[in-house]
Protein backbone atom coordinates (compact mmCIF):
# COMPACT_ATOMS: atom_id res chain seq x y z
CA UNK A 1 0.00 0.00 0.00
CA UNK A 2 1.45 3.51 -0.99
CA UNK A 3 0.83 6.71 1.27
CA UNK A 4 -2.42 8.40 1.13
CA UNK A 5 -3.03 9.64 -2.59
CA UNK A 6 -5.39 12.22 -3.05
CA UNK A 7 -8.00 12.43 -6.44
CA UNK A 8 -8.38 13.79 -8.86
CA UNK A 9 -5.31 16.38 -8.85
CA UNK A 10 -4.35 18.92 -11.07
CA UNK A 11 -1.55 18.72 -13.46
CA UNK A 12 1.61 20.61 -13.22
CA UNK A 13 2.30 20.30 -17.03
CA UNK A 14 -1.14 20.22 -18.74
CA UNK A 15 -0.33 16.96 -21.20
CA UNK A 16 1.31 14.57 -18.13
CA UNK A 17 -0.41 12.62 -15.25
CA UNK A 18 -0.41 14.52 -12.17
CA UNK A 19 3.24 14.28 -10.51
CA UNK A 20 0.90 13.54 -7.46
CA UNK A 21 0.03 10.21 -8.81
CA UNK A 22 3.26 9.06 -9.19
CA UNK A 23 3.19 6.78 -6.20
CA UNK A 24 0.27 5.02 -7.86
CA UNK A 25 2.57 4.26 -11.08
CA UNK A 26 4.78 2.30 -8.12
CA UNK A 27 1.69 0.60 -6.81
CA UNK A 28 0.15 -1.10 -10.11
CA UNK A 29 -1.92 -2.00 -10.49
CA UNK A 30 -4.46 -1.43 -7.61
CA UNK A 31 -4.23 1.02 -5.25
CA UNK A 32 -6.33 3.14 -2.79
CA UNK A 33 -7.09 7.35 -3.09
CA UNK A 34 -8.59 9.49 -0.58
CA UNK A 35 -11.75 11.57 -2.22
CA UNK A 36 -12.70 15.56 -1.38
CA UNK A 37 -14.75 13.98 1.63
CA UNK A 38 -12.43 12.17 2.72
CA UNK A 39 -13.72 8.77 1.98
CA UNK A 40 -10.58 5.95 0.55
CA UNK A 41 -11.63 4.04 -3.05
CA UNK A 42 -9.81 1.65 -5.48
CA UNK A 43 -8.01 3.49 -7.83
CA UNK A 44 -6.98 1.10 -10.86
CA UNK A 45 -3.40 2.19 -12.64
CA UNK A 46 -2.41 -1.09 -14.38
CA UNK A 47 -3.68 -1.39 -17.88
CA UNK A 48 -4.14 -5.44 -17.70
CA UNK A 49 -5.90 -4.81 -14.70
CA UNK A 50 -8.14 -1.72 -16.36
CA UNK A 51 -9.33 -3.45 -19.14
CA UNK A 52 -10.41 -6.29 -16.89
CA UNK A 53 -12.57 -4.58 -14.58
CA UNK A 54 -13.83 -2.41 -17.78
CA UNK A 55 -15.47 -5.19 -19.12
CA UNK A 56 -16.61 -6.77 -16.16
CA UNK A 57 -20.49 -6.32 -15.26
CA UNK A 58 -20.38 -6.73 -11.68
CA UNK A 59 -18.92 -3.29 -11.76
CA UNK A 60 -21.76 -0.45 -12.16
CA UNK A 61 -22.15 2.96 -13.63
CA UNK A 62 -25.07 3.65 -11.82
CA UNK A 63 -24.07 6.84 -9.40
CA UNK A 64 -27.37 6.45 -7.36
CA UNK A 65 -25.86 3.04 -6.01
CA UNK A 66 -24.12 2.95 -2.60
CA UNK A 67 -20.87 3.73 -2.40
CA UNK A 68 -20.62 5.47 -5.99
CA UNK A 69 -17.75 7.58 -6.11
CA UNK A 70 -18.37 11.20 -5.79
CA UNK A 71 -14.80 12.88 -7.08
CA UNK A 72 -16.43 16.62 -6.51
CA UNK A 73 -18.72 18.27 -4.56
CA UNK A 74 -20.33 19.62 -7.59
CA UNK A 75 -20.86 16.13 -8.83
CA UNK A 76 -22.54 14.98 -5.94
CA UNK A 77 -24.83 17.66 -4.98
CA UNK A 78 -25.84 16.89 -8.73
CA UNK A 79 -26.04 12.77 -7.96
CA UNK A 80 -29.65 12.76 -7.11
CA UNK A 81 -30.17 14.15 -10.91
CA UNK A 82 -28.87 11.16 -12.31
CA UNK A 83 -28.67 10.93 -16.00
CA UNK A 84 -30.24 7.86 -16.81
CA UNK A 85 -28.44 7.36 -20.18
CA UNK A 86 -25.99 5.35 -21.76
CA UNK A 87 -22.85 5.87 -18.68
CA UNK A 88 -25.18 6.03 -15.91
CA UNK A 89 -26.96 3.32 -16.92
CA UNK A 90 -25.73 -0.51 -16.33
CA UNK A 91 -27.25 -3.49 -18.62
CA UNK A 92 -29.84 -4.30 -20.09
CA UNK A 93 -30.96 -0.44 -19.97
CA UNK A 94 -27.46 0.86 -21.19
CA UNK A 95 -27.82 -1.68 -24.06
CA UNK A 96 -31.36 -0.95 -25.19
CA UNK A 97 -30.24 2.62 -25.38
CA UNK A 98 -26.48 2.07 -27.13
CA UNK A 99 -28.05 -0.30 -29.80
CA UNK A 100 -30.69 2.56 -31.14
CA UNK A 101 -27.74 4.51 -31.50
CA UNK A 102 -24.71 2.61 -33.03
CA UNK A 103 -26.08 2.74 -36.58
CA UNK A 104 -25.57 6.71 -36.07
CA UNK A 105 -21.84 6.26 -35.37
CA UNK A 106 -20.32 3.19 -37.00
CA UNK A 107 -17.21 3.52 -39.21
CA UNK A 108 -19.15 3.95 -42.26
CA UNK A 109 -21.30 6.76 -40.92
CA UNK A 110 -18.16 8.39 -40.15
CA UNK A 111 -16.24 7.89 -43.48
CA UNK A 112 -19.43 9.87 -44.90
CA UNK A 113 -19.56 12.65 -42.38
CA UNK A 114 -15.61 13.44 -43.55
CA UNK A 115 -16.35 15.92 -46.52
CA UNK A 116 -18.16 17.59 -44.13
CA UNK A 117 -16.05 17.80 -41.30
CA UNK A 118 -13.84 19.33 -43.51
CA UNK A 119 -15.64 22.12 -45.19
CA UNK A 120 -16.43 22.81 -41.37
CA UNK A 121 -12.42 22.90 -40.76
CA UNK A 122 -11.96 25.05 -43.47
CA UNK A 123 -14.33 26.99 -43.12
CA UNK A 124 -13.16 28.10 -39.19
CA UNK A 125 -9.76 28.20 -40.44
CA UNK A 126 -10.56 30.71 -43.03
CA UNK A 127 -12.12 33.18 -40.56
CA UNK A 128 -9.63 32.87 -38.62
CA UNK A 129 -6.78 33.83 -41.11
CA UNK A 130 -9.29 36.36 -41.95
CA UNK A 131 -8.81 37.95 -38.54
CA UNK A 132 -5.90 36.99 -37.31
CA UNK A 133 -3.03 36.49 -36.41
CA UNK A 134 -2.78 36.01 -33.29
CA UNK A 135 -6.26 34.45 -32.42
CA UNK A 136 -7.40 32.37 -29.56
CA UNK A 137 -7.53 28.84 -31.24
CA UNK A 138 -9.98 27.61 -28.12
CA UNK A 139 -13.25 29.73 -29.21
CA UNK A 140 -11.99 30.71 -32.78
CA UNK A 141 -11.33 26.63 -34.02
CA UNK A 142 -10.99 23.67 -31.28
CA UNK A 143 -14.50 24.67 -29.65
CA UNK A 144 -16.61 25.17 -32.74
CA UNK A 145 -15.40 22.31 -35.05
CA UNK A 146 -16.74 19.50 -33.11
CA UNK A 147 -19.66 22.03 -31.56
CA UNK A 148 -20.82 22.25 -35.29
CA UNK A 149 -20.35 18.45 -36.06
CA UNK A 150 -22.10 17.36 -33.18
CA UNK A 151 -24.95 20.01 -33.88
CA UNK A 152 -25.53 18.57 -37.43
CA UNK A 153 -25.51 15.15 -36.31
CA UNK A 154 -28.20 15.74 -34.07
CA UNK A 155 -30.12 17.86 -35.50
CA UNK A 156 -29.63 20.77 -33.01
CA UNK A 157 -29.60 24.51 -34.28
CA UNK A 158 -25.81 25.63 -34.00
CA UNK A 159 -27.29 29.33 -33.62
CA UNK A 160 -27.64 27.78 -29.87
CA UNK A 161 -24.30 26.83 -29.35
CA UNK A 162 -23.42 29.99 -27.08
CA UNK A 163 -26.43 28.84 -25.11
CA UNK A 164 -25.76 25.67 -24.69
CA UNK A 165 -21.96 25.47 -24.90
CA UNK A 166 -22.11 28.06 -21.86
CA UNK A 167 -24.21 25.37 -19.77
CA UNK A 168 -22.48 22.18 -20.80
CA UNK A 169 -19.10 24.97 -19.36
CA UNK A 170 -20.71 25.31 -15.85
CA UNK A 171 -22.19 21.75 -15.35
CA UNK A 172 -18.08 20.05 -16.02
CA UNK A 173 -16.61 23.10 -14.14
CA UNK A 174 -18.94 26.07 -12.40
CA UNK A 175 -18.17 27.75 -9.67
CA UNK A 176 -20.38 26.18 -7.65
CA UNK A 177 -22.29 23.15 -7.24
CA UNK A 178 -25.70 25.75 -7.52
CA UNK A 179 -24.41 27.05 -10.71
CA UNK A 180 -23.96 23.44 -11.97
CA UNK A 181 -27.22 22.39 -10.79
CA UNK A 182 -28.78 25.31 -12.56
CA UNK A 183 -26.98 24.71 -15.50
CA UNK A 184 -28.31 21.48 -15.30
CA UNK A 185 -32.01 23.13 -15.02
CA UNK A 186 -31.50 25.15 -18.42
CA UNK A 187 -29.69 22.24 -20.69
CA UNK A 188 -32.87 19.69 -19.37
CA UNK A 189 -35.66 22.43 -20.24
CA UNK A 190 -33.61 23.58 -23.78
CA UNK A 191 -33.37 20.24 -24.81
CA UNK A 192 -37.10 19.55 -23.32
CA UNK A 193 -38.55 22.35 -25.61
CA UNK A 194 -36.11 21.14 -28.55
CA UNK A 195 -37.88 18.24 -28.65
CA UNK A 196 -41.19 19.19 -28.12
CA UNK A 197 -40.84 21.31 -31.30
CA UNK A 198 -39.57 18.86 -33.45
CA UNK A 199 -42.12 16.82 -32.76
CA UNK A 200 -44.70 19.34 -33.64
CA UNK A 201 -42.93 20.63 -36.18
CA UNK A 202 -40.25 18.25 -37.59
CA UNK A 203 -37.27 19.54 -39.67
CA UNK A 204 -37.71 19.67 -43.18
CA UNK A 205 -34.23 20.73 -43.85
CA UNK A 206 -31.18 18.83 -42.50
CA UNK A 207 -33.04 16.24 -39.64
CA UNK A 208 -30.39 15.03 -37.51
CA UNK A 209 -30.12 12.06 -35.08
CA UNK A 210 -32.72 13.81 -32.81
CA UNK A 211 -35.30 13.70 -35.27
CA UNK A 212 -34.80 10.02 -36.23
CA UNK A 213 -34.94 8.90 -32.71
CA UNK A 214 -38.41 11.15 -32.20
CA UNK A 215 -39.88 9.61 -34.86
CA UNK A 216 -38.64 5.86 -34.20
CA UNK A 217 -38.62 5.77 -30.51
CA UNK A 218 -40.42 8.29 -29.03
CA UNK A 219 -43.87 8.64 -31.62
CA UNK A 220 -43.53 4.58 -30.57
CA UNK A 221 -43.31 4.59 -27.42
CA UNK A 222 -40.39 2.85 -26.97
CA UNK A 223 -39.27 5.32 -25.01
CA UNK A 224 -40.37 8.38 -23.09
CA UNK A 225 -39.41 12.22 -23.33
CA UNK A 226 -37.76 12.06 -20.07
CA UNK A 227 -34.90 9.53 -21.41
CA UNK A 228 -34.66 10.86 -24.69
CA UNK A 229 -33.79 14.27 -22.53
CA UNK A 230 -31.50 12.31 -21.32
CA UNK A 231 -29.93 10.50 -24.35
CA UNK A 232 -29.27 14.00 -26.38
CA UNK A 233 -28.09 15.64 -23.45
CA UNK A 234 -24.99 13.02 -23.18
CA UNK A 235 -24.42 13.40 -26.90
CA UNK A 236 -24.56 16.82 -27.08
CA UNK A 237 -22.10 17.83 -24.11
CA UNK A 238 -19.62 14.44 -24.73
CA UNK A 239 -19.78 15.61 -28.68
CA UNK A 240 -18.15 18.76 -28.32
CA UNK A 241 -16.48 19.11 -25.35
CA UNK A 242 -14.55 16.21 -25.53
CA UNK A 243 -13.25 16.57 -28.52
CA UNK A 244 -12.56 20.64 -28.43
CA UNK A 245 -10.12 19.63 -25.67
CA UNK A 246 -8.20 16.77 -27.86
CA UNK A 247 -7.79 19.58 -30.38
CA UNK A 248 -6.66 22.28 -28.42
CA UNK A 249 -4.48 20.32 -26.13
CA UNK A 250 -3.08 18.18 -28.88
CA UNK A 251 -1.94 21.63 -31.07
CA UNK A 252 -0.33 22.50 -27.92
CA UNK A 253 1.44 19.71 -27.09
CA UNK A 254 2.30 19.13 -30.84
CA UNK A 255 4.39 22.64 -30.40
CA UNK A 256 6.01 21.55 -27.48
CA UNK A 257 7.16 18.35 -29.34
CA UNK A 258 8.89 20.41 -32.69
CA UNK A 259 10.29 17.05 -33.65
CA UNK A 260 7.26 14.91 -33.85
CA UNK A 261 5.65 17.91 -35.48
CA UNK A 262 8.05 17.89 -38.44
CA UNK A 263 8.30 14.19 -38.91
CA UNK A 264 4.25 14.30 -38.89
CA UNK A 265 4.27 17.18 -41.70
CA UNK A 266 7.27 15.41 -43.25
CA UNK A 267 4.88 12.19 -43.66
CA UNK A 268 0.84 13.58 -43.22
CA UNK A 269 0.13 9.51 -43.83
CA UNK A 270 1.13 9.10 -39.83
CA UNK A 271 -1.62 11.44 -39.03
CA UNK A 272 -3.85 8.59 -37.91
CA UNK A 273 -0.97 6.87 -35.84
CA UNK A 274 -0.68 10.08 -34.00
CA UNK A 275 -4.29 10.88 -33.15
CA UNK A 276 -3.84 7.81 -31.36
CA UNK A 277 -0.57 8.37 -29.72
CA UNK A 278 -1.90 11.83 -28.62
CA UNK A 279 -5.01 10.07 -27.17
CA UNK A 280 -2.96 7.92 -25.04
CA UNK A 281 -0.62 10.45 -24.04
CA UNK A 282 -3.26 13.11 -22.88
CA UNK A 283 -5.80 11.04 -21.68
CA UNK A 284 -8.17 13.96 -20.89
CA UNK A 285 -10.81 11.76 -19.73
CA UNK A 286 -9.09 10.96 -16.41
CA UNK A 287 -10.74 8.69 -13.97
CA UNK A 288 -14.07 6.21 -15.02
CA UNK A 289 -16.01 5.78 -11.95
CA UNK A 290 -18.01 2.32 -10.82
CA UNK A 291 -19.13 0.88 -7.83
CA UNK A 292 -18.59 -2.65 -7.38
CA UNK A 293 -21.88 -5.03 -7.19
CA UNK A 294 -20.41 -8.24 -6.24
CA UNK A 295 -17.13 -9.25 -4.64
CA UNK A 296 -14.05 -9.10 -7.35
CA UNK A 297 -10.81 -10.90 -6.75
CA UNK A 298 -8.25 -8.97 -8.60
CA UNK A 299 -4.16 -8.88 -8.08
CA UNK A 300 -4.73 -10.34 -4.84
CA UNK A 301 -7.33 -8.26 -3.48
CA UNK A 302 -10.75 -8.44 -3.01
CA UNK A 303 -12.93 -5.29 -4.21
CA UNK A 304 -16.16 -5.71 -1.95
CA UNK A 305 -19.87 -5.05 -2.84
CA UNK A 306 -20.06 -1.40 -2.11
CA UNK A 307 -16.44 -0.29 -3.18
CA UNK A 308 -16.00 2.81 -5.23
CA UNK A 309 -13.26 2.23 -7.97
CA UNK A 310 -11.88 4.49 -10.42
CA UNK A 311 -9.99 3.46 -13.65
CA UNK A 312 -7.36 6.54 -13.78
CA UNK A 313 -7.02 6.55 -17.54
CA UNK A 314 -3.28 8.91 -17.21
CA UNK A 315 -1.55 6.73 -15.41
CA UNK A 316 -2.95 3.53 -17.08
CA UNK A 317 -2.06 4.46 -20.57
CA UNK A 318 1.32 4.84 -19.23
CA UNK A 319 2.04 1.65 -17.93
CA UNK A 320 5.61 0.89 -18.78
CA UNK A 321 4.94 -2.59 -19.46
CA UNK A 322 2.77 -2.34 -21.92
CA UNK A 323 3.98 0.76 -23.69
CA UNK A 324 7.91 1.43 -23.82
CA UNK A 325 9.28 4.81 -22.64
CA UNK A 326 5.55 5.63 -21.66
CA UNK A 327 6.22 9.45 -20.86
CA UNK A 328 7.64 9.95 -24.82
CA UNK A 329 5.50 11.16 -27.53
CA UNK A 330 6.11 8.55 -30.57
CA UNK A 331 4.39 7.92 -33.75
CA UNK A 332 6.02 5.11 -34.29
CA UNK A 333 5.02 2.97 -31.42
CA UNK A 334 1.99 0.55 -31.50
CA UNK A 335 -0.89 2.02 -28.71
CA UNK A 336 -3.50 -0.17 -29.93
CA UNK A 337 -5.91 -0.98 -26.56
CA UNK A 338 -4.96 2.37 -24.73
CA UNK A 339 -8.05 2.80 -22.50
CA UNK A 340 -8.53 7.13 -23.95
CA UNK A 341 -12.07 5.81 -24.81
CA UNK A 342 -12.60 3.27 -21.80
CA UNK A 343 -13.15 -0.19 -22.92
CA UNK A 344 -16.05 -2.75 -22.28
CA UNK A 345 -20.01 -1.80 -22.75
CA UNK A 346 -19.65 2.14 -22.25
CA UNK A 347 -16.64 2.17 -24.33
CA UNK A 348 -17.29 5.75 -26.22
CA UNK A 349 -19.83 5.84 -28.61
CA UNK A 350 -18.65 8.65 -30.40
CA UNK A 351 -14.73 7.66 -31.04
CA UNK A 352 -14.64 7.02 -34.71
CA UNK A 353 -15.93 10.19 -34.96
CA UNK A 354 -13.85 11.96 -32.74
CA UNK A 355 -10.59 10.48 -34.60
CA UNK A 356 -12.00 11.74 -37.68
CA UNK A 357 -12.50 15.20 -35.84
CA UNK A 358 -9.05 14.82 -34.42
CA UNK A 359 -7.43 14.14 -37.77
CA UNK A 360 -8.91 16.34 -40.34
CA UNK A 361 -8.28 19.45 -37.37
CA UNK A 362 -5.12 18.72 -36.46
CA UNK A 363 -4.10 17.89 -40.39
CA UNK A 364 -5.67 21.09 -41.76
CA UNK A 365 -4.54 23.18 -39.19
CA UNK A 366 -1.02 22.84 -39.32
CA UNK A 367 -1.24 22.33 -43.25
CA UNK A 368 -2.57 25.77 -43.90
CA UNK A 369 -0.36 27.29 -41.14
CA UNK A 370 2.92 26.01 -41.09
CA UNK A 371 4.20 28.77 -39.37
CA UNK A 372 1.59 28.28 -36.41
CA UNK A 373 3.00 28.77 -32.69
CA UNK A 374 2.06 30.04 -29.52
CA UNK A 375 1.65 33.72 -28.89
CA UNK A 376 3.42 33.85 -25.39
CA UNK A 377 4.94 32.03 -22.94
CA UNK A 378 4.22 27.97 -22.91
CA UNK A 379 4.02 28.21 -19.31
CA UNK A 380 1.92 30.82 -19.05
CA UNK A 381 -0.31 28.95 -21.07
CA UNK A 382 -3.92 28.79 -18.69
CA UNK A 383 -4.78 24.99 -18.79
CA UNK A 384 -8.03 22.97 -16.94
CA UNK A 385 -7.60 22.27 -13.24
CA UNK A 386 -7.65 18.12 -12.59
CA UNK A 387 -11.33 17.95 -11.59
CA UNK A 388 -12.42 17.76 -14.86
CA UNK A 389 -11.72 16.76 -18.50
CA UNK A 390 -8.35 18.26 -19.18
CA UNK A 391 -7.58 20.67 -21.71
CA UNK A 392 -6.64 24.29 -22.56
CA UNK A 393 -8.64 26.87 -21.21
CA UNK A 394 -7.14 29.52 -23.95
CA UNK A 395 -4.78 28.92 -26.52
CA UNK A 396 -3.23 32.55 -27.79
CA UNK A 397 -1.09 31.90 -31.14
CA UNK A 398 0.54 33.40 -33.70
CA UNK A 399 1.30 32.11 -37.33
C1 LIG B 1 -11.50 12.67 -28.16
C2 LIG B 1 -12.67 12.84 -27.67
C3 LIG B 1 -13.32 11.89 -26.71
C4 LIG B 1 -12.81 11.23 -25.62
C5 LIG B 1 -11.38 11.27 -25.10
C6 LIG B 1 -13.89 10.46 -25.05
C7 LIG B 1 -13.76 9.63 -23.94
C8 LIG B 1 -14.73 8.78 -23.48
C9 LIG B 1 -14.56 7.82 -22.42
C10 LIG B 1 -13.27 7.58 -21.63
C11 LIG B 1 -15.74 7.17 -22.25
C12 LIG B 1 -16.02 6.04 -21.26
C13 LIG B 1 -16.37 6.54 -19.89
C14 LIG B 1 -16.53 5.43 -18.88
O1 LIG B 1 -16.51 4.25 -19.23
O2 LIG B 1 -16.68 5.76 -17.70
C15 LIG B 1 -16.69 7.75 -23.18
C16 LIG B 1 -18.01 7.39 -23.29
C17 LIG B 1 -18.90 8.02 -24.13
N1 LIG B 1 -18.61 8.96 -25.11
FE1 LIG B 1 -16.81 9.72 -25.55
N2 LIG B 1 -15.03 10.66 -25.78
C18 LIG B 1 -14.73 11.52 -26.81
C19 LIG B 1 -15.57 11.98 -27.81
C20 LIG B 1 -16.91 11.68 -27.89
C21 LIG B 1 -17.79 12.14 -28.94
C22 LIG B 1 -17.41 13.01 -30.14
C23 LIG B 1 -19.03 11.66 -28.65
C24 LIG B 1 -20.22 11.92 -29.53
C25 LIG B 1 -21.42 11.73 -29.29
C26 LIG B 1 -18.92 10.86 -27.43
C27 LIG B 1 -19.94 10.19 -26.77
C28 LIG B 1 -19.78 9.32 -25.73
C29 LIG B 1 -20.89 8.58 -25.13
C30 LIG B 1 -22.35 8.68 -25.53
C31 LIG B 1 -20.33 7.77 -24.13
C32 LIG B 1 -21.07 6.79 -23.19
C33 LIG B 1 -21.14 5.47 -23.88
C34 LIG B 1 -21.86 4.37 -23.10
O3 LIG B 1 -22.02 4.50 -21.88
O4 LIG B 1 -22.25 3.40 -23.74
N3 LIG B 1 -17.61 10.90 -27.00
N4 LIG B 1 -16.04 8.72 -23.93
Amino acid sequence: MTETVSFPQSRACPYHPPTGYAPLREARPLSRVTLYDGRSVWIVTGHAAARSLLADQRLSTDTLREGFPMTTERFASIRDRRRAALLGVDDPVHNRQRRMLIPSFTLKRTADLRPRITEIVDERLDAMVAQGPPAELVSAFALPVPSMVICELLGVPYTDHEYFEERSRRLLRGPTADDSRAALDDLETYLGDLIDRRRKEPAEEAPGLLDELIARQLEEGRIDRKELVDLAMILLIAGHETTANMISLGTFTLLQHPEQLDELRADPALMPAAVEELLRFLSIADGMLRVVKEDIEIAGVTLRDGDGVIISTSVTNRDAEVYQDPDSLDWKRSVRHHVAFGFGIHQCLGQNLARAEMEIALGRLFDRLPGLRLAGRAEDMPFKPGDTIQGMLELPVTW
